[in-house]
């Protein structure tokens, strides 16, 4: 085995800081420029700018840690495709990659972040007049499409990361497949316009209107210039997107990938984080320098596993205790996702617990050693029950060897897989695409507001199950998005603007008709964050105390609307008197002494503002119903009513939909409580299946408020 000597992974201890002097800023750029000549996409950085030229639909596959991401934006930048007022897109499968290597690209540009280099996600746009090259979600340029169908102001997009196919992408995909084929119409035909009748000065705007089959129809416009499409991929199969794409010519951008030793168990593990644990301080203490790079599901096993680290780093003795953790994960505030980047002060160690994040998306310097569990979180949906839930798989081939490579970008590497070597071979070869295994309301959705009214047969690269299509179109007739003739309606247009799941869109549209709106965006908004409540371990008495000072009898919604209201009011008192920046500060304190997670609820209250602001614009009526709390609770009937479920006789619940058994989760207010019907949001698989976001309701209720379910049944 090579061994390595220690100065191999010498630190540079310097760091981005905001009081650095100018010595230490020159000295950072003048790194980042040495950075940039050393990516092994540097070399060719000409002949792809040529390769973009020659090729309006371009697929680059490439190693990662090549240099994809942050460098052919700016070489395309630098190589004139920005000249003609057209910016350069480029999507990202995941919030964290978006905001990280925009961060890492307006760093190296030299300019702050949101002028010429910036970045949207949902409910955060970090750009302006002045940006070229924007990152973003997949599902943000999707959104963007129903106001610009032609993507009019992108000259160039690219795909990024297309290997990982999430559903984003895939639709996509086939989206930007047609907006290329009409934006080069509409050239060809301003060209013959201009031929025929050349003392036309200007050409009409081009009218949105699409076509049954998903075809643009031509425009007129000039403004249009052609669309350069790239596609760029970690897999070095790029077969499966030319081939879609007609023989679109594929390039491939070598990596630099010394060896890795794989390691397996030899028998297998029960207990993968105490596994992990284990493997983290055996190279800790046995191995040489070099960072170490740990595979895990989620925040929730990220945030155990960093507090069993620091635990076991108490009992060493001082000298052994240099090891610093960072977790990494999409819902982490981006000044903490950037610290993983920043170089550990010398002779420390760091250690990296992230989520499949790190597998492609972000490429993080330094890493020698990989621990692989073998398992990621992963969206599964079954079109017979209806059911779209987020269980713990193994990975794909692909997926273990994608992780390994992690460690062998600097100098040869060591992966250590917590399972057998005869369980790899069992593997599957590569991830089946999300739009196989997930509810496709949203999707569908989208695609009939983009004019694509004949779901089942969009282009898409892989077709999905025509079950899952047919019951995301019954959803959403029952929701009133679409007609009987399949057809989108009013409120489905509606729907489809809003930023949320066609569920929260149709609740939010319902409310203002019941005259509470302003309850339900909260309500809303505090539905689409993850965990509100913060419940240590060696604390859980204490913060089930402190929940009950919000809960409501009526259930989980209520209680969420109690907080965030208990919240806002402390807020609003506090900035009387303070500063904004005290105010918040002041809140921060009272999240932690109520038990409730600082960040989740600013998040909630950010995505607050973002819908409320939404709702307005669409004109909808945002009334408060103050303290009538029947009638919140009747609307959330007329908006759930898709999960609702009776209590059996033993105690568990039928969904009335699926006849699916479930029973309520622990962490609900209405636990114990048991009511006859409920209503809920979200269905978990562990052990058992839990339904989650429960509220009381009246059986009556439903009949009267969904009649075309419910009134047919009994
Ligand atoms: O896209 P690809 O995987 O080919 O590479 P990339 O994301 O463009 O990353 C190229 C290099 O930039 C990485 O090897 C990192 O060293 C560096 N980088 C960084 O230091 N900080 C970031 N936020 C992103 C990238
Ligand atoms: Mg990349």
């Amino acid at each position: 085995m090579p061994s390595m000597s220690a100065n191999n992974f010498s630190r540079n201890s310097h760091q981005h800081h905001p009081n650095q002097t100018k010595g230490d800023f020159f000295a950072r750029k003048q790194k980042i420029e040495q950075q940039r000549k050393n990516l092994p996409i540097a070399a060719v950085e000409r002949r792809l700018v040529e390769e973009v030229r020659n090729n309006d639909t371009l697929i680059i596959v490439g190693e990662t840690g090549s240099g994809k991401t942050t460098q052919i934006p700016q070489y395309l930048f630098k190589g004139g495709f920005c000249r003609d007022g057209g910016i350069i897109g480029i999507t990202q499968p995941r919030r964290v990659a978006a905001i990280t290597v925009a961060k890492r690209v307006s760093e190296e540009c030299g300019v702050p972040l949101g002028q010429k280099v910036g970045y949207a996600i949902r409910f955060e746009d970090v750009t302006s007049g002045l940006t070229k090259i924007k990152y973003m979600t997949d599902g943000l340029l999707l959104r963007e499409a129903l106001l610009d169908p032609y993507l009019s102001k992108y000259s160039v997009i690219i795909v990024d990361e297309a290997h990982e196919r999430t559903i984003h992408t895939d639709v996509l995909l086939g989206l930007l497949k047609n907006v290329q084929k009409a934006r080069s119409k509409c050239i060809s035909e301003a060209v013959n316009t201009d031929h025929n009748n050349s003392n036309n000065g200007h050409a009409s705007e081009g009218r949105i209107d699409n076509q049954n089959d998903g075809i643009l129809k031509p425009c007129q416009a000039k403004k249009y210039h052609p669309l350069k499409l790239i596609i760029m991929s970690a897999s070095l199969d790029a077969r499966v997107f030319s081939e879609y794409f007609g023989g679109a010519r594929a390039v491939h951008v070598q990596g630099r990938q010394f060896p890795v030793d794989i390691f397996y168990t030899h028998k297998p593990e029960t207990d993968c984080i105490d596994a992990a644990l284990i493997t983290i301080f055996q190279i800790h203490l046995e191995e040489g320098p070099g960072d170490i790079l740990v595979f895990l599901t989620g925040q929730e096993e990220i945030e155990s596993v960093e507090r069993l680290i620091h635990e076991r780093l108490r009992q060493l003795p001082e000298c052994n205790r240099k090891l610093l953790t960072f977790p990494i994960y999409s819902s982490l505030p981006s000044e903490k996702q950037m610290k993983v980047f920043m170089p550990s002060p010398a002779g420390y160690r760091k250690v990296i617990l992230a989520t499949n994040i790190a597998e492609t998306s972000v490429t993080i310097p330094g890493i020698k050693y990989v621990v692989d569990p073998g398992l990621v979180k992963a969206r599964t949906y079954d079109p017979k029950m209806g059911v779209d839930s987020l269980i713990i798989v193994t990975t794909s081939k692909a997926q273990a060897l994608q992780r390994s490579g992690r460690a062998g970008r600097e100098g040869p590497g060591k992966c250590y897989r917590l399972y057998q070597e005869s369980f790899f071979e069992k593997l599957t070869d590569s991830t089946l695409p999300e739009i196989k295994r997930c509810d496709l309301s949203n999707v569908v959705l989208q695609l009939k507001a983009l004019g694509i009214d004949d779901v089942i047969n969009f282009d898409f690269i892989e077709k999905p199950d025509r079950t899952a299509i047919v019951n995301s179109l019954w959803s959403l007739y029952l929701l009133g998005a679409v007609t009987e003739e399949n057809k989108l309606s009013d409120v489905g247009y509606q729907m489809a603007k809003l930023p949320l799941d066609p569920v929260y869109s149709k609740a939010l549209i319902v409310a203002s008709q019941f005259g509470c709106l302003k309850e339900m965006l909260i309500c809303v908004a505090m539905l689409s964050v993850e965990s509100i409540f913060y419940a240590p371990r060696e604390k859980l008495e204490e913060s089930r105390n402190a929940l009950k000072s919000f809960a409501s009898p009526d259930g989980d919604h209520l209680t969420l609307l109690n907080v965030y209201r208990a919240a806002d009011e402390f807020f609003q008192k506090n900035k009387t008197v303070n500063s904004e920046e005290k105010a918040e500060k002041n809140l921060r304190k009272w999240c932690k002494d109520n038990y409730i997670n600082s960040r989740s609820l600013k998040h909630a209250r950010d995505i607050h503002s973002q819908i409320l602001r939404n709702v307005e614009q669409m004109g909808l009526r945002v009334t408060s119903c103050e303290d009538d709390m029947l009638l919140f609770r009747r609307c959330l009937a007329a908006s759930f009513f898709l999960k609702a479920a009776m209590k059996q006789p033993d105690g568990v619940y039928r969904v009335t939909l699926s006849g699916l058994i479930v029973q309520i989760h622990p962490s609900s207010v209405l636990f114990r409580a048991k009511p006859e019907c409920i209503i809920f949001n979200e269905l978990v698989h562990t052990n058992h299946s839990y339904v989650r976001n429960v509220s009381r309701i009246d059986y009556l209720w439903l009949i009267e408020l969904a009649p075309h379910l419910y009134a047919l049944q009994d």
